[in-house]
């Protein structure tokens, strides 16, 4: 599997059970778990990885943990997606990016214990350990639709092709698509891993991400996705796109090249563009070889109309993603990453505005609050984060 995989020792892990979070089959607490690794990945983007057996035994993608920092340096935890998880190893995956006091407090924790002369914050925090606390794994993942809190749904193919059972056979194949930007991208990294763990090659998965400076998860998703489209805001050189995946016959815009896996991967570099504009380019290209108009689908429909989307990103380029996907006829699962205070439930500091889809093929989490005026709201940390997308007010 992934890099987590590395990780082949479990150690110790000594327990505050301060909070935790009981649902019917499952209960989340929080807890101190050992750091494995906590390095730069690319530029202001950092990979932490953990040694949390209990919540790689059970994390499915969409999920999160709350980080709460050493020290007490913050009140309120820091949610982080769950970007990879690995139940032999226990090794679970989260990719942040240091965007303010909390997240740079984070990037300075270190798998081995170190003077903490060396690491003495501004604040005055130490940081001589290699431990910290979370609880997780938390929320509502993409695969968990059977419309209960209560269920924490494993993937599996009762719960994802059962429910795309007809469109997948319109199409001839189940098909998903990932939709991710920035930091949103690592969630969508999971998903595809479960998905080729799930179902090998019968399924067809593809990737469009936006990233602001130059790519890097790109060569991960590589290796598990059949194609991958990149852009980037500022992608000036060759030279900024990742070891892995450069190579002599890579040249931005042009046709794909071939992965190890089979997978290809086009990188296309745009000051104005976005990622909408790589999916329609995507669906100009497949749809020209259009077969007949599937029932299930209104417009133009070929061999590679997705069965699902999944996207996690910024809210404006969600909003964006969900208006493709309704003119295209494509149902898409989305990730939200509201501001959150205690990220487990408690405190209504995350709510977003939802309605019913009244549809039964897209089965909702209920609501902890009254419906007003057609409008339900619900708890981004425990109702969601990922919403069918005709499900959230935009
Ligand atoms: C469910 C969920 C999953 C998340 N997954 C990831 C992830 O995988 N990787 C990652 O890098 N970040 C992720 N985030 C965002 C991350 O939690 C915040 O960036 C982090 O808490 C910021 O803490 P800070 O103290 O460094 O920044 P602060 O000082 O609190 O804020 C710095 C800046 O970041 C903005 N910000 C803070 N929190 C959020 C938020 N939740 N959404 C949007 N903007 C925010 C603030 O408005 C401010 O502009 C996720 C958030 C949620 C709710
Ligand atoms: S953050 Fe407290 S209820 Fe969601």
């Amino acid at each position: 599997m992934s890099e987590v995989s590395e990780v082949s020792e479990v150690s110790e892990v000594s327990e505050v059970q301060t909070v935790s979070v009981v649902r019917a089959e499952s209960r989340v607490e929080r807890n101190t778990y050992r750091i494995v690794r906590n390095e730069q990945i690319a530029d202001g983007i950092f990979e932490l990885i953990l040694d949390a057996p209990d919540i790689a035994a059970v994390a499915t993608s969409g999920q999160f943990v709350n980080l709460y920092l050493p020290d007490g340096a913050m009140l309120l935890p820091r949610p982080i997606s769950i970007a990879g998880a690995d139940a032999d190893t226990g090794a679970v995956s989260l990719i942040y990016a240091v965007v303010g006091a909390g997240t740079r407090v984070l990037s300075l924790l270190r798998p081995t214990s170190v003077s903490t002369t060396t690491l003495t914050h501004a604040s005055g925090i130490h940081f001589g350990t290699n431990m910290i606390e979370a609880m997780g794994p938390l929320g509502t993942g993409f695969f968990d639709y059977k419309g209960s809190l209560l269920t924490f749904g494993d993937l599996s193919k009762e719960s994802f092709l059962d429910q795309n059972t007809a469109r997948a056979d319109a199409h001839g194949k189940t098909t998903v698509v990932l939709i991710g930007g920035g930091v949103g991208i690592p969630p969508l990294f999971f998903a595809a891993q479960k998905l080729r763990d799930a179902y090998g090659s019968e399924i067809e998965i593809t990737a469009f991400l936006g990233y602001r400076n130059a790519p890097w998860l790109d060569e991960r998703f590589v290796q598990i996705c059949d194609a991958v489209h990149t852009i980037s805001e500022s992608l000036d050189n060759l030279s900024e796109v990742s070891p892995v995946v450069d190579s002599p016959s890579l040249r931005l815009g042009q046709a794909p090249i071939e992965s190890a896996n089979g997978g290809s991967r086009v990188v296309r570099a745009s000051q104005t563009g976005n990622v909408i504009d790589l999916l329609d380019a995507w669906r100009d290209e497949i749809f020209t070889t259009q077969k007949e108009p599937s029932p299930l689908c209104s417009s133009l429909c070929s061999s590679l109309c997705p069965t699902l989307a999944l996207s996690c990103g910024p809210k404006p380029m969600l909003a964006a993603a969900a208006a493709w996907c309704a003119r295209n006829d494509i149902p898409l699962r989305v990730s939200l990453e509201e501001r959150m205070g205690c990220g487990y439930g408690a405190c209504a500091g995350c709510t977003t505005k939802t309605q019913s889809l009244n549809d039964p093929e897209k089965p909702q989490n209920g609501s902890d609050g009254p419906i007003i005026d057609g409008v339900i709201k619900k708890k981004v940390c425990r109702h969601g984060p990922v919403f069918w997308a005709g499900e959230v007010v935009w």
